[in-house]
């Protein structure tokens, strides 16, 4: 039987091509020229396919101001938490107790670390009482992101001296409107935009 396996064709052999082999004197051959086009390709390939990719991780300021995210709150009661995730970033919602609000509203505010109300939803010079670091009817929810304002770390739910979140990194204690009140965390946790759209629908963002 006929060996019909392909070999190539010794350097200088003339290949059948009407003489557009190069292949002598250290010239690259036809074949040298198809893998070198062939990777030459392939580069460019893996260069379309990673700029998506890469292009994915830097959207725009547009893009970023404009996400949102909508979580159904229907099933909470009164005492229950739960944190989504908005932009990246842990958001604390919290459904607060009678209790909860009423401490929060006897607090003064000269007892107040942070006077600032941190809270997007309001001016720049809102102050940190407990009603403004909610909306308007309904104040008995505090929506905030969950990023304690010393380094950043997650702080703990209804834990810490006063009762609302406790930063164990370094001890920041935040009373149950989210503001700071002992430890070394410079201010009151921050409150995003958000706007409940119906009884059981909460936007943020
Ligand atoms: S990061 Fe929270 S107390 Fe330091």
């Amino acid at each position: 039987m006929a060996d019909t396996t392909a070999q190539p064709a010794p350097a200088g052999a003339d290949t059948g091509n009407g003489g557009a082999d190069t292949g002598t004197g250290g010239e690259p051959t036809r074949r040298d020229f198809l893998l070198i086009a062939t990777g030459a390709f392939g580069a460019i390939g893996v260069a379309a396919l990673a700029w998506p990719f890469i292009d994915q991780m830097n959207p725009d300021a547009s893009a970023l101001a404009l996400a949102t995210t909508e979580v159904d709150v229907s099933s909470m009661e009164p005492g229950q938490s739960i944190k989504v995730i908005w932009r990246g970033k842990p958001v604390f919602i919290r459904y607060r107790t009678e209790k909860e609000v009423a401490e929060a509203r006897a607090v003064s505010l000269d007892e107040l670390k942070d006077p600032d109300a941190r809270n997007a939803n309001l001016g720049d010079n809102a102050d940190a009482s407990d009603a403004n670091r909610s909306v308007a009817g309904r104040e008995d929810w505090i929506i905030m992101v969950g990023v304690c304002t010393h380094f950043g770390c997650i702080p703990l739910g209804q834990q810490g001296e006063f009762g609302g979140w406790f930063c164990p990194c370094h001890g920041s204690h935040y009373d149950t409107a989210g503001r700071i009140r002992k430890g070394p965390a410079p201010e009151n946790l921050a409150i995003p935009e958000y706007e409940f759209l119906d009884e059981s629908t909460l936007r943020i963002g």
